[in-house]
C-alpha cells in the first residue's frame, strides 16, 4: 500500500510531502494547467528537485503513437531518464507502450476505464496502469471489480506491473480501491489532509490534554523530574 501526491503544486508538496509518506508525484496536463503558464520543463525539474528519487509521471499530449514516443523522449531528456511516461490506454497508445518498454523507458498506463485496458497494459508491460476510480463510479461501471481483476492477472502473470489507482473524490474510494488489490494510489494532498480535520480525533486529543492538565498543570511530560 503506498500513495502518490496527484498533484503538481510545488508549495502543496514540499508542505504535505513532510507529513505524508508518499512514494511518488503524477501530473497530467490538467493537473499542469492549474500552475498557470509555467515552463514546463522547468517546472517538472523543480518537482523532482523536492521529490528527489521518488517516483515522478508525466503524461504525453499527442494521440499518435509516433508522436508519443517522440514526446516520450523529450521529456525523459527535459527532465530525467527515471520519469514515467503517462501513455493513454488507447490502441495508439499500447503501439507506444511497447516501444517506450523497447527503449527502457518507465511507462504509466492512463485514462484506464475499464478492465481489458487495463489488461492490455498489463500485457504491453507498462510499469503502472492507472485506472480511473471516480470516474468510473460517474459510468456506473466498478472499479474496485476492475482492480480486482486486473490485481488477480498480474499474479497470475507473474508480472511486475503495479496496479496505480487514481481519480478519487472522497477518502472511501482511496480505501476500497487498496482493498481490492491496488498498490498504489495517488491522491490530492488537499483530499488527505481534509479526512485529518476530523472533529472527533480533535477532540480526543483536546480531552487527552485537558484531562493531564486537570492533574499537573500544562506541563510537558518531557520536563517532569518525577
Ligand atoms: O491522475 C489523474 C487522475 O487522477 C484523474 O483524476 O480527478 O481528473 O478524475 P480526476
Amino acid at each position: 500500500m503506498k500513495y502518490m501526491f496527484d498533484t503538481a503544486n510545488l508549495n502543496e508538496i514540499e508542505k504535505y510531502m513532510k507529513i505524508y509518506p508518499i512514494c511518488g508525484v503524477t501530473t497530467n496536463p490538467s493537473i499542469l494547467k492549474a500552475e498557470g503558464k509555467v515552463g514546463f520543463y522547468s517546472h517538472l525539474k523543480a518537482m523532482r528537485k523536492l521529490i528527489g528519487n521518488r517516483s515522478l509521471h508525466v503524461q504525453t499530449i499527442s494521440a499518435d503513437a509516433a508522436a508519443m514516443v517522440k514526446e516520450a523522449e523529450a521529456i525523459v531528456n527535459g527532465v530525467d531518464r527515471d520519469v514515467f511516461i503517462k501513455i493513454p490506454t488507447t490502441e495508439e497508445g499500447l503501439m507506444a507502450m511497447g516501444q517506450l518498454k523497447a527503449m527502457g523507458i518507465g511507462v504509466t498506463a492512463t485514462a484506464v476505464y475499464s478492465q481489458v485496458q487495463g489488461f492490455m497494459a498489463i500485457a504491453a508491460g507498462a510499469d503502472y496502469v492507472a485506472p480511473y476510480c471516480n470516474r468510473m463510479e460517474n459510468l456506473d461501471a466498478d472499479p474496485y471489480e476492475a482492480i480486482a481483476a486486473m490485481r488477480y492477472m498480474i499474479e497470475e502473470e507473474e508480472s511486475s506491473a503495479q496496479i496505480l489507482a487514481a481519480s478519487f473524490k472522497n477518502i472511501g474510494q482511496v480505501n476500497r480501491a487498496f482493498l481490492s488489490g491496488a498498490h498504489t494510489a495517488t491522491v490530492q494532498p488537499a483530499l488527505l489532509h481534509s479526512t485529518f480535520q476530523m472533529a472527533a480525533i480533535h477532540k480526543a486529543v483536546d480531552d487527552f490534554k485537558a484531562d493531564w492538565v486537570a492533574v499537573r498543570g500544562d506541563v510537558s511530560l518531557a520536563d517532569l523530574t518525577e
